[in-house]
């Protein structure tokens, strides 16, 4: 049975994930024993399917590829390995490579390629991966998950991590938001496409992250969007970065205003927002009685709207922010 979600609660100000003091290093020793123990608790598995053959084929896969997609190798190997041992053995064999994976991260240093609040991030995520991989229940890293997707691309360095989201390097979004809403939409998207970006490819794409979702609130998303602005110095070709989502809607300042922030926040400082189409991901209802009802009684239709936020606009942010 998977396990649930952590607890909802907010950190105070004092306990910030900055101040963690798991974002500081990763317990390798823990790490190699909980990997160690795995692989001796199923040693026909591991002959059959050795980790070093495994890696090599994740290795040849492209990074700047969407984390959700596998090579024909990888998505063939898994496939065999459920077929002739079953769901529970490949998500073994996962958990062993994600630890791998990050013993090969802590061994060969690979936090110095990033700003120092995104490697805190990676080793929080680290910590926290290294709990789930070695406390929770099977199918917590059903190779389906959502939440597999995000960590296993975590380890992999095809995602980072900022707090309550994972963000894709190399992303683009449709230029199909140009007709989505209207003239004054169209006017506004092209003057974004042609002289603010300029264009709809290289900028970083934020994903939610719900294994972090106790960072998920103001000061979580404030920390994010610093790390962001870190990020994008380090990557000069990078335009910027956007998001997609029911609660990047303005709507949201009537129906849910204690999320209002996630819009307006980057707005008022010089992103821009514009409709994409209905939502129909099912996720406003996820956790609120309220947008229910409120949908119930048509007071509110869920509605996808992406978030842009250009490069100069966003670091300028940070900088006087800090
Ligand atoms: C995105 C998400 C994490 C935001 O959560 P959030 O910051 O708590 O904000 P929400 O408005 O969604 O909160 C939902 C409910 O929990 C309540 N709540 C908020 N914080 C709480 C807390 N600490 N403890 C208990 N309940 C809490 C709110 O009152 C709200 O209920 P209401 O709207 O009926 O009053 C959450 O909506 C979610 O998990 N959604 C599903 C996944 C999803 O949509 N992902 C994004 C895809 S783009």
């Amino acid at each position: 049975m998977a396990a649930d979600p952590p607890a909802r609660t907010r950190r105070p100000p004092d306990q910030a994930m900055t101040k963690d003091p798991r974002s500081e290093t990763v317990d390798l020793e823990r790490l190699r024993r909980t990997k160690a123990k795995l692989m001796s608790d199923c040693p026909r598995l591991f002959q059959t399917f050795p980790l070093s053959p495994y890696m090599a084929l994740l290795d040849q896969m492209p990074l700047d590829q969407p984390y959700t997609t596998f090579t024909p190798q990888v998505a063939g190997l898994w496939k065999r390995i459920i077929d002739e041992h079953g769901k529970e053995q490949l998500e073994i064999l996962n958990r062993a490579t994600m630890l791998e994976l990050m013993e090969r991260f802590l061994i060969r240093n690979r936090g110095e390629n990033y700003p120092s609040c995104v490697r805190g991030q990676y080793y929080l995520n680290f910590s926290r991966i290294l709990d789930e991989v070695s406390d929770f229940d099977f199918g917590n890293y059903d190779n389906d998950s959502d939440i597999f997707h995000k960590d296993f691309a975590l380890c992999r360095e095809n995602i980072f991590p900022i707090g309550p989201g994972v963000v894709e390097r190399n992303c683009g979004f449709s230029r199909s938001v140009l007709f989505s809403n209207g003239v004054r939409q169209f006017l506004d998207v092209a003057h974004f496409l042609i002289f603010v970006g300029p264009g709809n490819s290289r900028y970083f794409q934020i994903h939610t992250h719900l294994r972090m979702v106790q960072d998920f609130n103001p000061d979580g998303w404030e920390h994010a969007y610093r790390c962001l602005a870190e990020m994008l110095k380090y990557h000069p070709e990078t335009k910027g970065v956007f998001r997609a989502s029911w609660f990047c809607d303005p709507a949201l300042e009537e129906v849910s205003p204690n999320l209002a922030y996630i819009r307006k926040m980057p707005q008022d400082n010089g992103a821009d927002v514009f409709y994409i189409g209905p939502d129909k991901t099912g996720g406003p209802f996820a956790r609120s009685q309220t947008r229910r009802r409120l949908f119930e009684e048509g007071k509110y239709l869920p509605k996808t709207y992406i978030l842009i936020w250009p490069r100069k606009s966003l670091i300028s942010w940070s900088e006087r922010n800090n």
